[in-house]
């Protein structure tokens, strides 16, 4: 797969025409959210829509206007039966012939959006289980059985990363407002050295988090520590930087989110999808992300997500098989 083939190829080459169809569809959908995104201040779409979502989160602009410009995409087509949105409370029927159905966090890192810091938005592809009438059991599908997965990345560049089952790519969004392979076949570093995690929230910890959050920060100990801390409060951000540069992000559970925070449908299951496909591991704490059985479309779920070792150095502390 050479460097600088269209999105377009890549699908024909890749997938089959229905998947092509509504990976292609969200692509143009983020290329018209990147265009809000790169004038928001100059626009009235930044700031609080006065509304709050399912989640009881506080609602911005973007995060409405993006959710509205990716159901109009998925629209034009036929091949998205129904989507499951952050910002939906229920599942929204599309087209009733559709093969696919799209799990979507369609503006990500909202709190960054004021102030022009790297935000995203985040998809999830499985083909549809159920005949007739779209329901939930065709979204409450473990991440192995996803047929794509990916996110696009609104930073100094903006980048869509992408999965169909057979690895992951990255493709940058040219000049001319094309997606063109920027990063074929990408493969994390097996052990890291940077972790990413909120430390305003340490009181909340688990002491065998806070555990391994110290055996992080250990003076001149092996390997390479103590790893440097970097945390932009936009899971596509800090997981670019980890798929790019090796090392572990995590959201745990605590004492105010007793299920974390990160929601498993369309933002743990892809990102780990994508991670997997990269050489690396996602877990909840006990079982890998991509074998979790969903229950309920707006879960949420701890994750540990980044280079396969690092991952596996923090689950033998926090599962307590070593000592930090
Ligand atoms: P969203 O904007 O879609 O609600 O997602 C925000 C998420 C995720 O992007 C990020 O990793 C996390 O919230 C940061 O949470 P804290 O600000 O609590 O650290
Ligand atoms: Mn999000
Ligand atoms: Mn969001």
């Amino acid at each position: 797969m050479s460097k600088g083939i269209s999105l377009s190829k890549y699908l024909e080459q890749n997938t089959n025409e229905q998947l092509a169809e509504v990976i292609e569809a969200i692509a143009q959908g983020t290329v018209a959210i990147n265009e809000k995104v790169r004038v928001a201040g100059l626009s009235d779409i930044v700031g609080v829509a006065g509304t709050t979502n399912v989640q009881g989160e506080t609602v911005q602009k973007l995060d409405l206007l993006a959710n509205d410009i990716i159901i109009e995409y998925l629209q034009k087509g036929n091949a998205c039966a129904a989507l499951v949105s952050e910002e939906t409370d229920a599942v929204l029927p599309l087209k009733a012939n559709g093969s696919y159905v799209v799990a979507i966090d369609p503006l990500d890192g909202s709190s960054n959006i004021d102030i022009a810091a790297p935000i995203g938005t985040i998809f999830a592809i499985w083909k549809r289980k159920s005949q007739g009438e779209v329901n939930d059991s065709d979204f409450l599908q473990k991440g192995k059985e996803l047929a794509a997965a990916g996110y696009v990345l609104f930073g100094s560049s903006t980048i869509l990363m992408l999965s169909v089952g057979n690895g992951t790519d990255a493709f940058t969004l040219s000049a001319e407002g094309k997606y063109l392979l920027s990063h074929p076949k990408l493969s994390i570093k097996k052990e890291g050295n940077i972790y990413s995690v909120n430390q305003g929230n340490m009181f909340k910890y688990d002491e065998r988090i806070i555990d391994f959050i110290n055996w992080c920060d250990a003076c001149n100990a092996a390997p390479n520590r103590p790893f440097g801390l970097r945390y932009i409060g936009s899971m596509v951000g800090d997981l670019h930087r980890t798929i790019l540069k090796g090392g572990i992000f995590f959201y745990p559970a605590n004492k105010g989110e007793k299920k974390g925070k990160l929601r498993l449908l369309y933002e743990c299951i892809p990102m780990s999808f994508l991670v997997t496909q990269a050489g690396g591991a996602s877990s909840n704490g006990e079982i890998p992300i991509l074998e979790i059985q969903p229950e309920e479309i707006h879960e949420r779920t701890a994750i540990f997500i980044g280079s396969e070792k690092t991952v596996e150095q923090c689950l033998q502390i926090i599962q307590q098989k070593v000592s930090a």
